[in-house]
């Protein structure tokens, strides 16, 4: 393993071969970093009870990929998504996303920051309780001051099986429900980046099939890039290229 290598995103020859919409050339060298992420290392407590939950990464992801992020438990996956997203800080290290280095923000500068560039797919969903599916849905973009575009919403409620839920409470819908609410929060707003945490993961089969399926489709029609944790291989399978975790590192695959 080398954790001097920045590791660059790059799509399957499959993609390529289909020729990917939005995209003037079929090489991966002819693309836009989007993310950038440097030395980021962040480490809890210190001295023996130190854990290096993330401990030196190097990454950069160009506009469009579909990144699927893998390692075993406790890797160090949601403290990357974390950071990536500018949720929480590093130890140390830099991350930009476009021209934007996240540490330049204040804490008023990066939430508005997040709310127009990301969206997040969390693993435990962060639905508001007192708000309806559709609220729920629209709350960040009418947060923003912005008018929601209904016409799309509707149909991305529709492709995830919503449409009948729309005036119900969190509470009320079944785990693998509130996960498709919370990505079609985050599809919503048709964000530059969606950083999804197990998306999939309290979802049947077909159904996580689908989703993946519907996070491509509208990942290439707005040239959204999507970094995605999943234990799941066959979903990892679907995405551009696949990013494993260990202990805090990025390994080569
Ligand atoms: N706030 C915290 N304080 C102390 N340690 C933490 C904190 N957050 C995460 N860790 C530790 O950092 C390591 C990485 O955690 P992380 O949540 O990123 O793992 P993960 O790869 O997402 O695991 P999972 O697949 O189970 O979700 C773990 O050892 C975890 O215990
Ligand atoms: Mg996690």
């Amino acid at each position: 393993m080398n954790n001097k290598t920045n590791h660059t995103t790059g799509r399957k020859s499959s993609d390529r071969k289909a020729g990917r919409s939005g995209s003037s050339t079929d090489s991966n060298t002819g693309s836009r970093v989007i993310l950038r992420a440097e030395g980021l290392r962040k480490y809890y407590g210190s001295n023996e009870t130190q854990v290096r939950a993330l401990d030196g990464v190097n990454l950069s992801i160009r506009q469009g990929d579909f990144v699927a992020v893998v390692g075993t438990s406790g890797s160090g996956k949601s403290t990357l998504l974390n950071m990536l997203g500018g949720l929480d800080t590093p130890t140390e290290g830099s991350i930009k996303i476009g021209g934007t280095e996240l540490s330049r923000l204040n804490s008023d500068q990066a939430t508005i920051f997040r709310r127009k560039q990301i969206g997040f797919v969390f693993q435990n969903y962060n639905l508001i309780p007192v708000l309806t599916v559709w609220e729920n849905i629209v709350f960040p973009i009418t947060l923003d001051g912005q008018k929601p575009d209904e016409d799309f919403i509707l149909k991305v409620t529709e492709l995830l099986g919503l449409t009948d839920k729309l005036d119900s409470l969190p509470g009320t819908l079944s785990g693998g429900q509130q996960q498709r609410v919370a990505i079609a929060r985050a599809i919503a707003s048709k964000p530059s980046i969606i950083l999804a945490d197990e998306p999939t993961g309290n979802l049947d089969s077909k159904t996580s099939s689908d989703v993946i399926g519907l996070l491509k489709m509208t990942s290439r029609e707005f040239s959204q890039t999507i970094v995605m944790i999943t234990h799941n291989p066959e979903i990892a399978q679907m995405a551009d290229c696949m990013i494993r975790i260990e202990d805090g590192k990025i390994a080569e695959s």
